[in-house]
């Protein structure tokens, strides 16, 4: 896999020992109640973290979790520290900040081999600006060996963890960056036909350009998710509380008119495919039944 991708990875280094500083995406969906509703993308960074783990490496996990404003423990990464724990088989311990002496001298006291969090970047407005100092405050903390960028889905973000800190300490790819770099250009470039594109999450504004590429592209896209609510909603349908963005509608029209001009007009749902039945409940969660 590595020669396709024009990075170097955590394979290439000899990172035996070393301490990493890991930016995952744990922006993970939570319930009311605050419980994780979908750990998907804890899941997907096991394969790096066990491949840390087998080089006997420190490692600091950092993360955001939503759109906290300042400190807000509602937004607080504990119950991911905890899932992850589970998954892991080992302890995870949550650091109760991002930055500072605490943070510095519970990294330096763990031993190799062991698993620390960060508590939620966006606790810090810096973290967001892109700010050099707070990524420096963050490597003053953990004296990290290499930065390893593991957050595919936010990846995108020019942001203290993702981009300053890169000023700051040699960076280098985690596995699922690598995976879904490969899927993701192997799928657009080479594509295997028919190429259906099966797209979810909830903000449609964020991937606007991969849905135009997607509908030069693709044989069919599959919208799922809380974006198929937005297309819903942007067709009439009454979506009740259930997420969806808002203020697109000229974005979804502008969606189906590329793809009327590509299959024409009487095929358009067929190619650009919601969702026909749904799953109704007052709240995502095992205690309230779901029709
Ligand atoms: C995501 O969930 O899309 C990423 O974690 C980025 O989160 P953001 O849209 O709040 O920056």
């Amino acid at each position: 896999m590595g020669r396709k991708f024009p990075k170097q990875t955590i394979r290439d280094v000899d990172l035996r020992g070393k301490t990493i500083l890991l930016r995952a995406d744990y922006n993970v969906p939570l319930t009311k109640r605050g419980q994780i509703s979908d750990d998907l993308r804890i899941r997907a960074s096991l394969p790096t973290l066990r491949y840390l783990l087998e080089q006997n490496c420190k490692i600091v996990i950092m993360s955001h979790l939503g759109r906290p404003k300042g400190k807000d423990l509602k937004f607080s990464l504990k119950v991911v520290a905890d899932h992850l724990s589970k998954l892991l088989s080992r302890p995870v311990e949550l650091l109760d900040d991002c930055v500072g002496e605490a943070v510095h001298q519970a990294v330096r006291r763990a031993p190799r081999g062991s698993v620390l969090m960060l508590e939620n970047l966006r606790f810090y407005d810096e973290e967001e600006a892109d700010d050099l100092t707070f990524a420096k405050s963050i490597q003053r903390a953990v004296r990290a060996d290499y930065f390893v960028q593991d957050g595919f889905a936010v990846a995108h973000r020019a942001h203290a963890s993702t981009h300053a800190i890169t000023l700051c300490v040699p960076g280098l790819a985690g596995l699922l960056l690598e995976k879904e770099y490969v899927t993701i250009t192997e799928a657009m470039n080479k594509p295997k036909r028919p190429l259906v594109a099966v797209i979810g999450g909830a903000k449609v504004s964020d991937k606007i350009l991969l849905i135009k590429r997607l509908i030069k592209k693709a044989d069919r896209i599959l919208i799922g998710g809380a974006m198929s609510n937005t297309f819903l909603h942007c067709r009439g349908f009454n979506v009740g509380k259930s997420v969806f963005e808002s203020g697109m509608e000229k974005v979804v029209a502008e969606i189906y008119d590329l793809a009327a001009a590509k299959v024409g007009a009487e095929n358009v749902d067929d190619f650009l495919v919601l969702p026909i039945d749904v799953a109704v409940a007052p709240e995502i969660s095992k205690d309230f039944p779901r029709q």
